[in-house]
C-alpha cells in the first residue's frame, strides 16, 4: 500500500486548478450539485476546489483512509475517514461522487467505480494521471534520461495500474451511461526567479531522498540493487547541477502530466441502458 507525505502532494499539485485553469472540470457541472464526495481526498486540493465552484450551499466531502492526510483538508470541506470500497453513505446520498490519483493506486479500481455509483444519485468522475506518458525537459541534460529510467522501473514495480490515465472502459463495466473521457495536461515549470519550492526540490534531487523512497519499487520493477546504486550515484550528481545551475540562474525545467478526467451518468432507467445491452 503506497503512503503519500502532506509535501509530496503539496509539490506535485503545485499549480493544478489554479483560477482560471479549471475548465477541464465543466463537465463535473459544478455550478449544479449539492452534495459532492472527493474520494481518497489526501490533504483535499481538490475538494477544496470543488468547494468553491459549487453552490455556497452545497456540502463537500473529503474521503480518505489516511488520517494524517485528512487532518490537513481545509475549511469548508468536511473530512471524513474512510475507505473508498465502502464509503459510509447511503444510496444516491451525492449528486457528485469524483476522485483525483485515487484509481491508480487500487488494486480493483472497478469496485471503486461501483462504489462510486452506489452513492451517487447523479455523476460520477475520476481524474487520474498515465505516469507511463510523463515529460521531462530539462536544461540539465541528465536529468530527462534519469527521470526516464526510474519511470519506466517504477511504473513496472507498482502492483497497480498508474498509468490508467482515462477510464471510460472501466466506468461503462461499472453500468454508467455517457461517459466522456478528455486528456488534459498539468504543466510544472521552474525557472527563474526560483521559489522555496523550486529550490527544496533541487536540495531533494542532490540528496536523492525521492529516489530512495522508491527503492523498493524500483527493485520490484527488475532493476538490480547495483543499476539502483548507480542511478542513485548519477541522480545525486545531476541534483548537484541542478543546484549549481540554479545559483547561476540558468536551470530551466518542464514536466508535463497527462491527465484524464471521465464522467459518467448513473442510468435513471428512463431511456437509460447500460452499453453492455446495446452492445455498444
Ligand atoms: C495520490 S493520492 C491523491 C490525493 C488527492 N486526491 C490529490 O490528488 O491530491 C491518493 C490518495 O488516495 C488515498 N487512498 C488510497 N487507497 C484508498 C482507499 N482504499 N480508501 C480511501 N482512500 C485511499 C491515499 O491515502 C491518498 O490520500
Amino acid at each position: 500500500m503506497r503512503r503519500f507525505s502532506a509535501d509530496y502532494l503539496d509539490d506535485t499539485r503545485r499549480g493544478m486548478w489554479s483560477p482560471g485553469d479549471r475548465e477541464a472540470l465543466a463537465p463535473l457541472d459544478l455550478a449544479e450539485r449539492s452534495v459532492v464526495l472527493d474520494v481518497g481526498c489526501g490533504t483535499g486540493k481538490l475538494s477544496s476546489v470543488l468547494a468553491s465552484e459549487t453552490p455556497a450551499d452545497a456540502q463537500v466531502v473529503g474521503l480518505d483512509r489516511d488520517p494524517a492526510l485528512l487532518a490537513e483538508v481545509p475549511d469548508p470541506v468536511h473530512p471524513v475517514l474512510a475507505d473508498a470500497l465502502s464509503l459510509p453513505v447511503a444510496d444516491a446520498r451525492a449528486d457528485l461522487v469524483v476522485c483525483q490519483a485515487l484509481l491508480i493506486n487500487l488494486p480493483d479500481p472497478l469496485a471503486a467505480v461501483e462504489e462510486f455509483q452506489r452513492a451517487s444519485s447523479d455523476l460520477v468522475a475520476a481524474v487520474e494521471p498515465d505516469n507511463a506518458a510523463v515529460t521531462v525537459e530539462s536544461s540539465v541534460a541528465a536529468e530527462e534520461r534519469l527521470t526516464a529510467r526510474a519511470r519506466e522501473r517504477f511504473v513496472d514495480g507498482v502492483p497497480t495500474d498508474v498509468t490508467l490515465g482515462a477510464a471510460p472502459d472501466l466506468f461503462r463495466e461499472a453500468g454508467l451511461v455517457d461517459v466522456e473521457t478528455r486528456r488534459h495536461d498539468h504543466v510544472r515549470t521552474v525557472e527563474p526567479p526560483y521559489d522555496e519550492s523550486a529550490l527544496e526540490g533541487a536540495k531533494r534531487k542532490a540528496t536523492a531522498s525521492r529516489l530512495d523512497d522508491q527503492r523498493e519499487t524500483l527493485l520490484d520493477g527488475g532493476m538490480s540493487e547495483d543499476a539502483f546504486e548507480a542511478l542513485r550515484h548519477e541522480w545525486r550528481e545531476m541534483g548537484r547541477d541542478v543546484v549549481e545551475a540554479m545559483t547561476a540562474g540558468t536551470y530551466r525545467r518542464r514536466e508535463t502530466v497527462p491527465f484524464f478526467v471521465t464522467v459518467g451518468r448513473v442510468p435513471t432507467g428512463e431511456g437509460d441502458s447500460a452499453p453492455d445491452s446495446r452492445g455498444a
